[in-house]
């Protein structure tokens, strides 16, 4: 095997040399759960001249935010990059690719590592929909300020990533049953993308997804061999 290694932007870009497939995204006329989570693919090559509806990206993050979190705390922060000129900003920083400029949006998934000072809000919403008496609430509240209030940074972002995944994954699945194709990145510099686009400094980002209409299929991946990967009952 050759042990030469390619640059982050190399590496990330050589997808396109390797993508032979010629078919366009599959447009779903079953959006039967299973059929939208085998279809969904990373798609890296879209219709720039499609801009999709922001009522239709409300849509897509309403649903994705269905999705379960530490409590309920739903530490997910959405920015959505929808101006040309901030896509164009985003690239360089995201190592060119391709997708950033040309998907309708980029949606950036953050965490915030202090979502659980929103206890009290989240849970009187129970209390005022009769789902829950004052007096768990207070116990529940008070439980999560002091647990997760003395929680170390590290374990804080440990769980916005998870629940920050979570979202991501529901998001492109909503996105898929409407129509529509995502890519998540992880290859981009976390550092300047937060300089560039001042986030703020609880939220931690997650990982960028591009949203659009797909032009070119992503390629088929293969997985895994299920048994290679899964134990029952114990290691
Ligand atoms: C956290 C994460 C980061 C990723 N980063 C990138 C990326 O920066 N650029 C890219 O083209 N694909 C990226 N991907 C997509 C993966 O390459 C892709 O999901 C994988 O090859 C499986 O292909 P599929 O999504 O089409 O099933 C990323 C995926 C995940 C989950």
């Amino acid at each position: 095997m050759s042990n030469k290694a390619m640059s982050n932007e190399e590496y990330l870009n050589k997808v396109k040399e390797l993508d032979t497939t010629t078919e366009k995204p599959k447009e779903l006329d079953d959006i039967e759960f299973f059929t939208v989570a085998k279809e969904r693919r990373s798609v890296r090559q879209y219709d720039p001249s499609f801009k999709i509806e922001e009522s239709e990206i409300r849509d897509i993050l309403e649903v994705a935010t269905q999705a379960p979190s530490s409590s309920n705390l739903q530490p997910w922060r959405f920015l959505v990059i929808q101006d040309q000129a901030e896509k164009e900003r985003l690239l360089p920083i995201a190592n060119n690719q391709q997708q950033i400029v040309d998907a309708s949006v980029v949606i950036a998934v953050l965490g915030d590592i202090q979502a659980y000072k929103n206890a009290e809000r989240i849970y009187s919403e129970l209390v005022k929909n009769g789902l829950m008496t004052d007096e768990i609430k207070d116990m529940y509240v008070n439980s999560i300020l002091q647990n997760y209030g003395t929680f170390p940074a590290e374990r804080l972002s440990k769980i916005a990533m998870i629940d920050g995944g979570l979202v991501a994954m529901q998001l492109m699945l909503a996105a898929k049953a409407k129509g529509y194709d995502t890519v998540p990145m992880g290859g981009y510099e976390e550092d300047k993308f937060i300089e560039a686009f001042n986030v703020p400094e609880n939220l931690e980002p997650v990982m960028l997804i591009s949203l659009g209409k797909g032009a070119k299929a992503g390629f088929p991946k293969t997985r895994l061999p299920l048994d290679d990967i899964l134990e029952w009952n114990k290691f």
